[in-house]
């Protein structure tokens, strides 16, 4: 008997009008509470969202419509996240591995974090099984393979590269119900990648841009950020941060949000220094809370127009 007759019979015994709850199944699942996390944590970002929302739906639906024995093979999940650094993607992948492992689609939500190094060997022969190892430990969950267009250089003759693209892309082929990958890295780069290993471009189910942020939207992030921590910006303070942010982003090694926290940490360390500065002067709750403009523009980004070091941040 095929899967076809199979799939038929079931439907078969149960009535055409055999009812359902979805809005109960959803409420069990407490994938609502996963998307409410993923609202708080990132600020914006309502494109990806609305993806992960509609991928939630998806998944809920075919869990219902397998409930009933319509069975319609387990869609693609291995996804990839398209953006610069500091976008939130590694953030994404954790919700989306919660997501996926409330709804039944992995055994484990955790997400093994991995680029070219953790996959690729120096020697020959030593790749494959490199990459499968990495494969095993992170079956049942999320591989998130960061920078993933590093694995294909054509300028580099005989790279062991592809040696973990094809141990991939057979895995991600025969052992798909049981692991969840997903390829992120950088737009340009990564539609290159696919473009030549269009293999690995049709085992993908789900595309996400992550666009980077405008100002505005930084701003945004630095004041829920700042607020978090139980500081606020004075009016001057505001200001400089916008100015700041203005300069950093067209600088080299500008990672967003993750740029955005590494600045605010850096005026807390010289608000502090400032506030010791003022020797036995009594310090109020409101000094202690607020950032003022000069513990910005200290920064390195407007005395000598270079970003603070390390690189990245
Ligand atoms: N929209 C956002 N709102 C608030 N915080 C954010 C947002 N996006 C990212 N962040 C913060 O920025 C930092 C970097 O996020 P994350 O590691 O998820 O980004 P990433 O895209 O994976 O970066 P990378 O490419 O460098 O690995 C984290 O601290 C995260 O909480
Ligand atoms: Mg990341």
């Amino acid at each position: 008997m095929n899967e076809q007759v199979i799939a038929q019979d079931t439907i078969n015994h149960v009535a055409l009008d055999t009812t359902v709850d979805l809005e109960t199944a959803f409420q069990e699942s407490h994938v609502q509470d996963i998307l409410n996390r993923l609202d708080e944590e990132l600020v914006g970002l309502q494109w990806v969202k609305n993806k992960i929302r509609e991928m939630a739906a998806l998944l809920l639906v075919d869990r219902v419509r397998k409930s009933l024995g319509l069975t319609a093979g387990t869609p693609t999940l291995h996804m990839t996240f398209l953006g610069n650094p500091g976008m939130g993607k590694t953030t994404v992948a954790m919700r989306m591995a919660e997501i996926l492992h409330r709804l039944g689609y992995i055994r484990r939500e955790n997400v093994m974090l991995v680029m070219r190094d953790d996959l690729v060997g120096k020697g020959m022969g030593e790749t494959a099984a490199k990459t499968r190892e990495v494969l095993n430990n992170a079956m049942g969950g999320v591989l998130l393979i960061d920078e993933a267009y590093t694995l294909f250089r054509p300028d580099h003759p005989g790279d062991f590269g592809l040696e973990a693209i094809e141990t991939l892309m057979q895995v991600m082929e025969n052992q798909r119900d049981d692991l969840v990958v997903i390829l992120a890295g950088y737009k340009e780069q990564m539609e290159h990648f696919f473009h030549s290993n269009p293999g690995m471009n049709s085992r993908i189910g789900l595309h996400i841009e992550f666009n980077d942020y405008s100002v505005d939207d930084l701003m945004i992030i630095a004041h829920s950020l700042v607020k978090s921590q139980n500081y606020s910006f004075s009016p001057d303070a505001e200001k400089a941060f916008r100015e700041y942010l203005i300069r950093r982003r067209v600088m080299p090694h500008f990672a967003n949000a993750r740029s955005v926290r590494n600045a605010i940490d850096r005026a807390r360390l010289r608000q502090a220094s400032r506030l010791l500065s003022l020797g036995s002067r009594q310090l109020t709750k409101q000094d202690l809370i607020t950032i003022e403009a000069e513990d910005i523009l200290a920064s390195r980004v407007f005395r000598e127009g270079v970003p603070d070091c390390p690189p990245g941040s």
